[in-house]
């Protein structure tokens, strides 16, 4: 019998600090690498292309797997308590900082595009810090987060707990559009 399969990433080590510079533009590369291919595939699809489109999504999950070797080695993935506080540290950045700053760039430049992408991912991160913050306190009681879907809006990532709603209050696309997670 096959043994069954464990998640065994390359480990944490101390790193110098160029190694450590080169794995987070690695990371970073790979990242955008792996997200580039999920948005190829999704064109692919609408061109009626199936087997491109599987292409890109297989490889998109290749470029994932060494995203999160590299992230590994980095010493970027604790446990769940830990994960939950950086997610949490990482959407209030977002939040309270970058897409301020950015949304006031792309106004001044009139970037009109820009700024719907930019408020489509500001207010996502708003559901995110909320979840993130709920969870965290429940796992680190010893709980698991309450089972039930979360249903995340394909056009600007609204995120909810339980149904999708009848229409995106962010962005007007339709629950039944929703991604079942
Ligand atoms: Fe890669
Ligand atoms: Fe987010
Ligand atoms: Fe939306």
């Amino acid at each position: 019998m096959p043994k069954p399969f464990m998640n065994t990433p390359p480990k944490p080590e101390k790193l110098g600090a160029m190694t450590a510079g080169f794995l987070q533009e690695a990371f970073a590369g790979e990242s955008q690498a792996s997200q580039k291919y999920l948005a190829f595939s999704a064109r692919a699809a609408d061109e009626g292309l199936p087997n491109v489109a599987r292409l890109f999504d297989a490889v998109a999950y290749a470029e994932s797997t060494h995203a999160r070797n590299h992230l590994s080695v980095l010493g970027g993935i604790g446990d769940s308590s830990e994960n939950l506080k950086e997610a949490f540290g990482g959407e209030t950045f977002e939040i309270d900082q970058m897409y301020p700053a950015y949304d006031a760039v792309a106004d001044l430049q009139g970037a009109k595009e820009a700024r719907t992408s930019i408020r489509y991912a500001k207010s996502a991160e708003q559901d995110h810090q909320a979840l993130y913050e709920a969870t965290r306190a429940a796992v680190q009681t010893g709980e698991d987060m309450a089972a039930g879907p979360i249903n995340v809006c394909p056009i600007c990532g609204h995120t909810v707990i339980g149904d999708a709603p009848a229409e995106c209050p962010v962005c007007g696309t339709a629950g039944q559009f929703f991604r079942t997670f």
